[in-house]
């Protein structure tokens, strides 16, 4: 059995779900021969640490860990100094200038320990340099959980996929723009009323205009280029255009015609915009659902679709990364 011991950095609504599901995963985790333990868990407030595990009923009530830390210690401290194998960083994001995610993240790989994160900024703001330091350290940084929340993609093009050429990457990104076009379109619903609606369900960022004008999308096809590509771009390089300006009209015209609008976001053209998508296509995803088109040499065009967001489903993707870092790490040895 192979003890992975886990420090999480953030505790909110991701946070929440990675000890959830971390909590209710564990047993089929000891079957696949990994013993995950959360040693620490850091918010605002400060930490909770235990070196045997945190127990998922001492803090899963908590909205911060004000009432159950036992550190006040600082997070880049509790990164380097908690005995810690792999850091999962969930703090909030900021694409401008990727903090606090990217000091965690450059201290956590420093320290030469594997980081899995849904946090979009450091990725957006540093990827080469943070792929770099991994490398160097021998460690790995996994980030499905940023681009299509649950949908695999990431992986599906790095696991499965492997050996296609990938020739692009298009798709719907953004739950909270999907979900706002879905209710213009099919109920008729005002933009503001649509948007409000997103906000409850949880899923748009705290400042929703990084949604609806695009931000958000862009970001993720910053990090696709990166990644993927193996570009070396900035935010700045993407041409976005949001979403603000379709009016319900459009909308329904488009829909008696047989199309939706989409909020697409396109790799390697680096472009965000609203695009006519025929609605039999894969890409008509309604509701918060994203969806990817990946078009490879070998193999075609492969589609996928799934939740872009939520608690449960990023906290998924999380413990994906973390089951494919020893995976990796197994077959390494074989060979
Ligand atoms: N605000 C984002 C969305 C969250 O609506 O898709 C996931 O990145």
């Amino acid at each position: 059995m192979r003890e992975v011991k886990i420090s999480l950095v953030g505790y909110g609504v991701v946070g929440h779900g990675v000890v959830e599901v971390v909590g209710r995963k564990r047993k089929l985790m000891r079957d696949l021969g990994l013993d995950l333990k959360i040693v620490s868990i850091t918010d605002h407030t400060g930490t909770v640490i235990s070196p045997d595990g945190i127990a998922p009923e001492k803090v899963i009530g908590e909205k911060t860990l004000q009432n159950v830390k036992n550190s006040d210690a600082s997070s880049k401290d509790i990164i380097r100094s908690v005995n810690s194998d792999l850091v999962v960083e969930v703090t909030p994001t900021n694409i401008v200038h990727g903090q606090p995610g990217l000091g965690h993240m450059e201290e956590a790989l420093s320290c030469g320990k594997h980081v899995v994160t849904s946090n979009k900024g450091p990725l957006v703001v540093a990827y080469s340099r943070l792929k770099k330091l991994a490398d160097e350290k021998g460690v790995m940084l996994k980030f499905e959980a940023t681009v299509g929340g649950t949908m695999p993609l990431i992986s599906l093009i790095e696991r499965t996929l492997v050996g296609n050429k990938i020739l692009g990457v298009r798709g719907v990104f953004n739950g909270t723009c999907n979900y706002i076009l879905t209710r213009m379109a099919e109920e008729k619903y005002p933009y503001s009323f649509a948007l409000n609606e997103a906000q409850e369900l949880g899923y748009a960022e705290a400042d929703p205009t990084y949604d609806v004008e695009g931000v958000d999308t862009a970001g993720k096809v910053v990090i696709l280029a990166n990644s993927v590509f193996n570009m070396d771009v900035k935010y700045s390089d993407v041409q976005v255009r949001g979403i603000t300006e379709i009016t319900p009209e459009a909308l329904i015209l488009a829909h008696k015609r047989g199309y939706a609008i989409k909020l697409i976001g396109e790799v390697p053209a680096l472009t965000v915009k609203p695009m006519l998508v025929p609605l039999g296509s894969p890409l008509a995803v309604g509701s918060t659902l994203n969806a990817a088109a990946i078009y490879t040499d070998l193999s075609e065009t492969i589609t996928v679709t799934g939740l872009g967001a939520g608690r449960i489903e990023t906290a998924s993707a999380i413990l994906s990364d973390i089951v494919s870092i020893y995976r990796t790490k197994q077959i390494d040895a074989i060979f």
